[in-house]
């Protein structure tokens, strides 16, 4: 018994994946917009203004877009860094945001948005200089700051460390921490964040926890996966990278259009396929920014924004657009609005990478319905690609329903394997359904038809022809082991010019279907519709309406609900 019982507890130790913090935010990954791409080093209240605008007037908002988010250089800086307010904290740069961050949340408020703002861990020279107080205590900025060593910081720097072992330093965070709660700020990203500053991230946290304000919590950039677990528990997303900014524009500091490469993008196959175990509602890989929005000036075509939108919705990465909300293009717009691409990010399963050769990559997630998602990239910059896998390496055996979920076009039944050619930089993205079951027509209740077998490709061992009869029908009694919509693909061949609808009857519910010419008696296509199905026994019917009779059946594959 002892032994069954520690071999039940080794069992668990490795089954369990790491525990999401406990803050109760972020249960899906964040979708939004940062000002850092586009907007880099020159936000202003204006901007940030135009942008929240743009995410409500483009339709984004609707599909889940909510969050504007505030990055570096909200801020003023003198000769020793970060000008503070009263009580040491970065005071705000008032030439940049003249009505102040409180009036700039709310305008975003009132637009049904959230406000995202950022920091970065220790506390600033100026501070310590003018050892301001710590609000809401007696200590002072000289009595928690360890001027013995800096922070990572990437803007106005000179940052010393807290020594956390004082109080004063936890009520400092906490201190800010509360002037952004009542300024309305609902995701924090703190930069800079290393090993060496899992203190300061356990203080923002607390911090964050104190005000009672949800603030979602970031952490950035290029974490070490060493300490995975740790910033799991802390935190609702982190970076596991540096920058998906290439730096290469022809603005100031690389800013301005291009704002990415597919090199940048196309490192984070690698990172996703490491970090995926540690994602899970509460707590995300954070990929980086989305560069879609603004067509191929991004630096991107249209085949690598296709895959960077693809990969970072199979690895249920936060979706922060990068882009100038306010110049959407058409194109772009469609993509970031996909409701089946969101639904994928948004399913909160993490993908696995299953093939990973040359330029050739598959990854596959499980959703809680029992749908597979498998995506097939050719990473390459040259030259088509023919990407495989079989069922078995998805992780079951088929046959499965294919819909291609960015043109949300069933690609019918799919028996053992998929293979996809495709363009350099283009993606695949499908959805299997497995358990089809399959009734042939031959075998179904038949009404002024006859099953012949003359023309080829059928499966089983006929087909049914309508005998050119209006009325004659094909009846399936098709068996569900639960209510619910599903399903349903009619294979058919019509080698004449002229459709022949047939109405599809199950269940009260009636739907007409045109069956158009399929080019030949021997060319067969589906036709994939939708229908409800009730727990037990289903009649389904296919009658011809027209003289012509309806299309040659040759069967029904029933995904079920
Ligand atoms: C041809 C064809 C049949 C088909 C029929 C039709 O006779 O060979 O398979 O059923 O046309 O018009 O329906």
């Amino acid at each position: 018994m002892r032994a069954v019982l520690a071999a039940l507890l080794v069992l668990c130790v490795i089954a369990v994946p790491a525990e999401a913090s406990d803050n109760g935010l972020s249960i899906r990954p964040a979708m939004g917009w940062s000002s850092w791409s586009f907007i880099r080093r020159w936000p202003t209240e204006d901007k940030i203004k135009a942008q929240a605008d743009a995410l409500v007037s483009s339709g984004l908002r609707e599909k889940g877009y909510v969050y504007v988010n505030l990055d570096d250089f909200y801020q003023k800086c003198d000769a020793n860094g970060f000008v503070v307010d009263s009580y040491g904290r970065w005071a705000v740069d008032s030439a940049k945001f003249p009505s102040g961050i409180k009036v700039l949340a709310d305008h975003i408020h009132d637009k049904g948005l959230k406000f995202g703002f950022y920091v970065t861990p220790g506390i600033a020279k100026n501070a310590v200089t003018a050892n301001t107080p710590v609000e809401g205590t007696s200590y002072h900025a000289k009595d928690i700051a360890d001027t013995s060593q800096t922070h990572k910081n990437y803007n106005c720097k000179n940052m010393y460390r807290l020594n956390f072992s004082h109080p004063g330093a936890q009520a400092f965070i906490n201190s800010w921490a509360n002037q952004m709660a009542s300024w309305g700020v609902d995701y924090l990203k703190i930069d800079g964040v290393d090993a060496s500053t899992i203190a300061d991230v356990e203080a923002w946290d607390k911090a964050l926890r104190q005000t009672g304000r949800p603030i979602n919590f970031a952490l950035s950039n290029n974490l070490p996966i060493a300490q995975a677990t740790t910033w799991k528990r802390l935190a609702n997303s982190w970076r596991t990278q540096g920058d998906v900014e290439c730096y290469c524009g022809p603005g100031p500091n690389g800013s301005g259009f291009p704002l990415t490469d597919w090199a940048h993008v196309s490192s984070r196959f690698n990172s996703a396929a490491q970090w995926q175990p540690y994602a899970g509602p509460g707590g995300w890989n954070d990929y980086d920014s989305l560069q879609i929005g603004n067509g191929d000036q991004v630096g991107l075509t249209a085949d690598q924004r296709r895959s960077h939108m693809t990969h970072w919705a199979m690895a249920a990465s936060p979706l922060l657009l990068g882009t100038d909300l306010t110049a959407l293009t058409s194109v772009d717009l469609g993509m970031l609005k996909n409701d089946r691409l969101i639904a994928v990010n948004q399913d909160g399963v993490a993908a696995q990478r299953i093939v990973n050769s040359g330029v050739n990559q598959v990854w596959r997630k499980r959703e809680s319905n029992g749908d597979h998602i498998v995506a097939f990239y050719n990473t390459g910059t040259s030259g088509n690609s023919t990407v495989s896998v079989t069922w078995s390496q998805v992780g079951f055996s088929g046959p499965a329903a294919v819909t291609n979920l960015w043109s949300g076009a069933s690609e019918g039944t799919v028996s053992s394997s998929y293979s996809a050619t495709l363009r350099p930089g283009e993606t695949r993205l499908i959805r299997a359904r497995p358990n089809v079951q399959r009734y042939e027509a031959e075998n179904a209740t038949i009404s002024q038809g006859t099953v012949d077998s003359n023309h080829a490709g059928f499966s089983g061992t006929g087909f049914v022809n309508y005998t050119n009869v209006t009325g004659s029908y094909v009846e399936s009694t098709v068996t569900a082991a639960t209510a619910g919509d599903a399903t349903l693909t009619l294979r058919y061949a019509n080698g004449t010019t002229v459709n022949r609808p047939m109405t599809i009857t199950v269940n009260g519910t009636t739907l007409t279907r045109d069956f158009p010419g399929t080019g030949a008696w021997t060319t067969w296509a589906n036709s994939t519709f939708t229908v409800p199905l009730a727990a037990g026994a289903n009649a389904v019917r296919a009658t011809a309406t027209t003289e012509n009779g309806g299309p040659n059946v040759d069967y029904l594959d029933v995904s079920p609900p």
